[in-house]
């Protein structure tokens, strides 16, 4: 496996290549999650490139971006056993300039939900993405559904900039008993690790109601806030794939998603119906 630091590294080692490439751009801190968004890479592709860089313009002043976990060893290890062909480890600098112009996400959708608790963070996902996909010119980059509506983001940003790649979303990988992976579950201690496990269980009551056959929004909301009660609640939302909102459910095209705080922690989860 190539260990690629600049993005001249990057650029010689693309211009080398004509085959069928693979990018899975993370910020590290690998999991199951990203190791199945490598898998699904390296099975779908003849080259599979990975990127780890805790991007700066994605968090807001007093997140966690200086204290972002950092498993240098262990993602290394783990990118080589899923068969990565190259690791693109760029600092800061070689990421950003001065003086650079810069891409806004849209409105209507970087601005609600995750963007409402966290404005101008799709900015700068769109921002480094953007980059990433440039540099490495990918057949095909892969995504989790975890993070809903940046995929959604990702995939109207390369539509509406005319982008040659194939964005994959992939399936949100849980623990045994529900939790959804992510890097910021380092964060949890025991007690908040069980009271994590609340999330998903408010999304399969919801999918228990759906089953009942309840389709009124209002109720499912209530029916996920019970669970959800000793939670420090952000928002439960039901939307259409576009994340505007609805009142009555469709089950082709409907998205379920919650954002909480358990402790100091906040976690995503979300279900597509
Ligand atoms: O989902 C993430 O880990 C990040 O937002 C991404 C897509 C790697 C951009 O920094």
């Amino acid at each position: 496996m190539k260990i690629l630091k600049t993005t001249k590294e990057l650029i010689d080692y693309r211009k080398n290549l004509t085959c069928n490439i693979g990018l899975v751009p993370t910020m590290g801190a690998l999991h199951q999650g990203h190791i199945s968004l490598i898998k699904e890479s390296v099975q779908k592709n003849d080259n599979t490139i990975v990127s780890i860089f805790v991007n700066p313009t994605q968090f807001l002043a007093g997140e966690d971006f200086s204290s972002y976990p950092n498993r240098y060893e262990a993602d290394l290890k783990i990118c080589s056993l899923a068969g990565v062909d190259a690791l693109f480890m760029p600092c800061t600098d070689e990421m950003y300039f001065e003086n650079e112009p810069t891409l806004l996400a849209p409105m209507k959708q970087s601005y609600i939900l995750e963007g409402y608790q966290r404005p101008k963070h799709f900015d700068g996902v769109l921002r480094i993405v953007l980059k990433l996909l440039n540099l490495s010119k990918p057949t095909n980059a892969y995504f989790g559904k975890k993070d809903t509506q940046q995929l959604f983001l990702i995939q109207n940003m390369v539509k509406t900039l005319f982008i040659d790649t194939t964005i994959v979303p992939c399936e949100i990988i849980r623990d045994e008993k529900g939790l959804a992976l992510s890097s910021r579950n380092a964060y949890l201690n025991e007690n908040e690790k069980l009271q994590a496990l609340n999330i998903s269980k408010s999304l399969k009551i919801a999918s228990k109601e759906l089953m009942r056959g309840e389709l009124h929004v209002n109720n499912i909301k209530e029916k996920m806030r019970e669970v959800l009660k000793e939670l420090d609640v952000e928002y439960i939302e039901i939307t259409n794939r576009k994340f505007e909102k609805i009142d009555i459910i469709n089950l082709k095209n409907s998205i379920i998603l919650v954002a909480t705080k358990v402790g100091k922690t906040r976690l995503i989860d979300n279900m597509w119906i």
